[in-house]
């Protein structure tokens, strides 16, 4: 017996709170591998929410008494303030959160303690706990995603008129602003908001007094606890209550695609940066320097935002694969939850905070994005259109004649302004003066007036709703 102890780690007493059945401890590894007091800690003030809403509904429909229930209220709170002060001791062989705090709760208030847990189990109250956290994370996301909008709005409409190079296969292909380019960023992050306002109105049902699985034979109040914790309503099956952690994949789901969105951004702001680019600096306070290079001004922060969306994604990879096999109900898989929920929670809410300091502080070099606007023949498709409203050509002709120019403004190395009346009739012999209004960078800009699009006056109107669309 001894030899065996040694071998395996036993250790000698069963749990207080579950060992009734059994003569030892957990082994060590036992202990170590079941243990989520490391993580599940941050469950703390849900716990206690949880709890004593519970307690509350105990006393009412008279499962428990009055003064239990009152005494299991003021024991909770002591524990919450002994939390917050940093004076709490949670222990690994208590597990879970919820075992630290009823063991608390036992040393506090004696026999009463041992009334909560009545008409529950821990499977419902992990998954209301869970619930009541990604609520919260929820609503603190979309708090840090309107702050980032709030800062590409101002550069926006600092910079509607500001002209850049935009590109498809990274190619120029047709002057943009500035402006318009940030506020695309913003129309995506107003998605990713309303992805989690979505989350957040499925999300909203209570699972507590599901109990274990198949509910319970007490009398309690389910649509009393839901209220109290703020839910729409109590969860309609128990099984699936306890056994479902689809909030937490669409979290993770959301979160996943907006760490794309701030890749994708962070992916500009490092190009941007970048010497042949020059179009942008970060300030100071968001750039880093290299040990051995004096020159160098690395805009390591983008850098970290567009690595992290691989953990964000790695994230919800990581919980479909643990959900995709289960059997109804609970299984113990479901423990691994919360970790990549806590994680790409506090990613975002970091990635979130350096994006909206880069985007407020950036400086942009306006005459050096003007420069490149024009490069690269970016108003070919002004003269096409040119040739179409005023000489009347089928598009697809218009796009030939103007490929033509091209080619013969690349053999005299002139931009397209650059060629003169004669060289364009050598290739259309109907192109009049009138044809230089359409080829300057200015010019292209202005005539991008449909919705939408990218035309300074539009760009202004779109900064302005925008305001009222997100930020109101
Ligand atoms: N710590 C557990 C979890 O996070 C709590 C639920 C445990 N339930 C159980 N039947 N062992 O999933």
């Amino acid at each position: 017996m001894a030899d065996n102890s040694k071998k395996s780690g036993t250790h000698s007493g069963a749990s207080k709170i579950w060992g009734g059945r059994f003569a030892g401890g957990p082994a060590d590894i036992m202990q170590k591998i079941n243990a989520s007091i490391g993580f599940d800690w941050r469950l703390y003030a849900q716990d206690i929410a949880a709890s004593k809403a519970h307690a509350a509904m105990l006393a009412k429909t008279g499962i428990i008494s009055d003064d239990d229930g009152k005494a299991i209220a003021k024991g909770l709170g002591a524990i919450a303030d002994e939390i917050e002060n940093g004076e709490f001791d949670f222990k690994q062989e208590l597990e879970d959160i919820h075992m630290n705090i009823e063991s608390r709760l036992g040393e506090l208030i004696g026999d009463a303690a041992g009334r909560l847990h009545t008409a529950r189990s821990r499977n419902d109250q992990v998954a209301t706990d869970f619930r009541l956290w990604v609520r919260e994370a929820l609503v603190d996301l979309d708090a840090a995603l309107k702050g980032l909008q709030a800062a590409l709005i101002d550069r926006a409409q600092e910079h509607a008129g500001t002209a850049m190079p935009g590109f498809t296969h990274l190619q120029s292909a047709q002057p943009v602003t500035l402006g318009h380019h940030l506020l695309a960023y913003v129309e995506m992050l107003g998605r990713d908001r309303g992805r989690a306002a979505d989350c957040l109105i499925r999300l909203n049902e209570s699972p507590l007094g599901a109990a274990a699985l198949a509910g319970t034979s007490f009398p309690i109040d389910r649509a009393m606890t839901a209220s109290a914790l703020g839910f729409n309503r109590p969860m309609a099956n128990s099984l699936d209550a306890v056994s479902d952690r689809d909030f937490a994949l669409e979290f993770l789901s959301l979160a996943a695609i907006l760490g794309v969105h701030l890749s994708r951004l962070a992916e500009e702001i490092v190009l941007w940066c970048s010497s042949p680019f020059a179009y942008a600096q970060m300030s100071d306070g968001f750039s880093t320097g290299s040990s051995i290079m004096p020159q160098k001004r690395n805009p390591d922060a983008a850098e970290l935002v567009r690595a992290k969306a691989g953990g964000l994604i790695g994230a919800l990879s990581a919980l479909m694969v643990v959900m995709k096999g289960l059997p109804l109900a609970y299984g113990k898989d479901m423990q691994e939850d919360k970790v990549p929920v806590f994680e790409s929670a506090d990613t975002l809410a970091l990635c979130i905070a350096a994006m909206t300091g880069m985007v407020a502080e950036a400086s942009f070099d306006a005459d050096r994005m003007k420069a490149d606007a024009g490069k690269g023949y970016a108003t070919a498709t002004d003269l096409a259109d040119w040739l179409v409203r005023e000489k009347d050509l089928p598009f697809r002709e218009a796009h030939h004649v103007t490929g033509a120019l091209v080619k013969l403004a690349e053999e005299k190395t002139v931009s397209l302004e650059q060629l003169s009346l004669e060289d364009m009739q050598s290739v259309s012999p109907e192109i009049t003066e009138s044809v230089f209004g359409v080829l300057s960078v200015e010019d292209a800009l202005k005539s991008r007036d449909s919705f939408g699009g990218t035309a300074p006056g539009r760009v202004l109107e779109a900064v302005a709703e925008a305001r009222k669309r997100f930020l109101g």
